[in-house]
């Protein structure tokens, strides 16, 4: 029976991090140890990425590269709270070829280059999706023959470009509807159902070791769209095609916490893939108050638990950490305030939960990358 100590509330004050665990006793702002001279005092790292270091667990960001570029707050914070980066929108297709066969790599290395001056890994994000599409492609009038080759040829060089840079990739995003039929993407109009398998098998060629994601919204839970991924892995796993994880994003709202989330990532375990959190927020009606922030808390935090509690849950990203830059209020009217800090860098009782579920957890478990 697995070991899993279930958080505490999640505000509880990060002092109280010292008492708890050991290996965080004497960090900067710890209370005094009694017998503990200053001068052997070392300084511990509390960040989230450290802390998941315990279980094996990448704890990651998206990145926003305008303000990784220009506020050097949050410069310093992706540096030095996360072991995981992804960017935000700047692997995405409309970004690396803005014109038919030519790339512009520019962005996209800056984060690489970032994440290895600060011993990060990267996730790539994202591969095949039918959003942030070059208008060339999206306009432009291919054949069924010549749509295949542009997808292979993008997959080949981008796969390429990062080989040996990027950890994991999301190579499919988003290619389920909620009821658990295929979406009706330029994709599976001109390639037809095949194409998934196909793109696998692409990226594969192209960097045999990185692994393989499938990523979805709304497949936390056990329902229509998760399972109608699972049957689908299913049969490319019985068919050799080289699929390596599931990454469920985790944009939630705080009215809404995932009921069966460890159900779920189980029976994707038991198929032999690893599973990741890879987008996590969660939004609420603004204004804020400290009823929806320990709700939101709470989200956060059975979304990180249902990850530790699962073997071979490798990652949990979430998806901006400051309410400063976000997605959110930009595409839900009246909605907002869905990272783990505020406005202003302050810590959220989400980031204080989702520091006392790394804490707390128990360990030591298999969790790293298969094979
Ligand atoms: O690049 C233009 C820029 O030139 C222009 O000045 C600016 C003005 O609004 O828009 C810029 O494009 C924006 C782009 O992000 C880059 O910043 C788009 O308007 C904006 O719609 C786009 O939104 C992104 C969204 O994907 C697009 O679908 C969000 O930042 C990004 O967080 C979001 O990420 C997705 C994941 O990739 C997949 N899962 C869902 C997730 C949230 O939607």
């Amino acid at each position: 029976m697995r070991r899993f100590i279930v958080a505490a509330a999640g505000s509880l004050a990060l002092s109280t991090l010292a008492f708890v665990s050991p290996g965080l006793a004497g960090a900067p702002g710890a209370p005094a140890q009694p017998g503990l001279g200053a001068e052997r005092a070392q300084p511990i790292d509390r960040s989230l990425g450290a802390l998941g270091k315990r279980h094996d667990l990448g704890v990651g960001t998206a990145v926003d590269m305008s303000a990784l570029a220009d506020d050097p707050t949050y410069r310093q914070r992706v540096a030095s709270e996360f072991s995981s980066l992804t960017a935000e929108n700047v692997m995405k297709w409309e970004t690396l070829e803005p014109q038919r066969g030519v790339y512009d790599w520019t962005e996209a290395d800056r984060l690489v280059a970032f994440a290895r001056e600060n011993r990060q890994r990267i996730r790539g994000h994202v591969l095949v999706w039918h959003n942030q599409l070059p208008a060339w492609l999206t306009e432009g009038d291919f054949s069924s023959g010549e749509m295949r080759g542009i997808l292979r040829k993008h997959i080949h060089d981008t796969v390429r470009h990062f080989r040996g840079k990027v950890a994991e990739w999301d190579v499919l995003n988003e290619a389920f509807e909620e009821d658990g039929t295929l979406r009706d993407t330029i994709w599976l109009q001109k390639l037809g159902p095949g194409y998934i398998a196909d793109v696998f098998r692409w990226a594969h060629e192209a960097d045999p070791r990185v692994k393989l994601y499938y990523n979805d919204y709304n497949i936390e839970d056990v329902n229509p769209k998760s399972t109608a991924l699972y049957k689908l892995v299913k049969e490319l796993k019985a068919e050799g095609v080289p699929i390596h994880g599931v990454g469920v994003q985790g944009h939630q709202t705080v009215n809404y916490a995932p009921t069966s989330m460890v159900q779920n990532l189980a029976r994707f375990n038991r198929l032999g893939l690893d599973t990741a959190v890879t987008e996590a927020d969660v939004r609420m009606v603004m204004p804020a108050d400290d009823i929806k922030l320990q709700a939101q808390a709470n989200v956060y935090s059975t979304m990180l638990q249902a990850c530790l509690y699962t073997p071979h849950c490798t990652s949990f990203t979430v998806w901006g950490f400051t309410d400063k830059y976000s997605w959110v209020p930009g595409w839900f009217e009246g909605e907002g305030a869905a990272n783990i800090l505020d406005e202003n860098f302050r810590a959220k009782p989400a980031y204080d939960a989702l520091r006392m579920d790394l804490a707390l957890a128990g360990g030591p478990r298999h969790r790293g990358h298969r094979g």
